[in-house]
């Protein structure tokens, strides 16, 4: 009979599998064994997943047992083929598991370089302007009264620098994100984002315990990004955010009126915007759902499972 490696791409894997598990059964020897796991590698790098393995496996003894009654030694021999063939089904998972853990590293790695770069901003940036305030404010004492209004401009300008790094560093990390928590971080964005851009920006949502902060920083990253889309693209009058937490789980909604969009049909295959709020969730294992079609407006709803809640 064949068990040749072969045939496994041009022969069903169903049938292959049967194969090839029929010869181990017979000669119990180790090429069926490699032939197994190269099968079902190359299933799973066909997107088959355990479940339709199971089945396989499971009809294919089944088949073999109508034939010839298989005894518990065989059964047990069938057991041991399965493991194998399953085997890259593990692998696969811890690889995916490891990707989340490095995933959820690099964006700590990532907030906290954000936190140095917004407190340097704040802080060391701030104490050297607050030095050339005083340096000015010496110089001008020297000067002629008549002289002295060319530096009232100089002030300006300075405090129009002061403000505009302030609201820099606020936004690359804003300290009530980190001090009051992800609610009255999300209404001070909300505010940001209304003046800035004239849409009514409202945000509801029960002020409760505080959530682990990774979930807290991958929620505010998320909505700040959907309201850049809305901004950008959405042409809309309002958007609301909403969150609710519960034991179990966090949801935040961002909801807005405008002209909506077609929704690519891949994850993959969309912007960068959207591919990284998918990305933050699927390192805290949540999920992303957008319903939006043309003239309907969008709404993102992203969900978080909340651990030992
Ligand atoms: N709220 C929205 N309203 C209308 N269109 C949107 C909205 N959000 C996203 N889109 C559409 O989805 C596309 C992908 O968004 P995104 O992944 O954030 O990439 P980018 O904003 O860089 O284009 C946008 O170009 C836009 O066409
Ligand atoms: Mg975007």
């Amino acid at each position: 009979m064949s068990n040749g490696v072969n045939d496994v791409n041009t022969k069903p894997l169903n049938e292959c599998y049967a194969e090839i598990l029929s010869d181990y059964l017979e000669h119990g020897n180790e090429t069926a064994l490699a032939s197994g796991y190269e099968a079902a590698r190359r299933a799973l790098l066909d997107g088959c997943g355990v479940i339709e393995l199971a089945v396989i496996h499971h009809e294919a003894l089944r088949r073999l047992n109508a034939k010839q009654q298989l005894t518990n030694e065989l059964l047990e021999k069938a057991g041991d083929f399965f493991s194998e063939c399953l085997s890259p089904f593990e692998m696969s998972h811890r690889g995916a598991q490891e990707g989340t853990r490095a995933l959820r590293h690099l964006n700590e790695v990532l907030e906290a370089e954000l936190k140095r770069i917004a407190h340097a901003l704040h802080d060391e940036a701030g104490q050297l302007l607050a030095s050339v305030h005083i340096a000015i404010a010496e110089v001008v004492e020297n000067l002629p009264p008549h002289t002295r209004d060319r530096f009232d401009g100089i002030e300006r300008l300075l405090r129009q620098i002061e403000f505009e790094l302030r609201g820099l560093s606020h936004e690359l990390r804003p300290t009530v994100l980190d001090n009051l928590g992800l609610l009255p971080a999300l209404e001070f964005l909300a505010e940001k984002v209304a003046k800035r851009t004239g849409i009514s920006v409202s945000v509801e949502g029960k002020t409760q315990q505080r959530l682990p902060p990774a979930v807290e920083t991958a929620l505010y990253r998320i909505v700040q990004e959907a309201l850049n889309n809305v901004a950008k693209h959405a042409r809309a009058a309002s958007v609301k955010i909403r969150l609710a937490s519960a034991a179990q789980k966090v949801t935040c909604t961002v909801q807005d009126d405008g002209i909506g969009f077609v929704p690519q049909g891949e994850p993959g295959s969309e912007g960068l915007g959207l591919m990284g709020i998918r990305e933050r969730l699927s390192a805290l294992e949540g999920t992303l759902r957008v319903d939006t079609k043309p003239g309907h407006g969008t709404v993102i709803v992203a969900e978080i499972p909340l651990k030992g809640g």
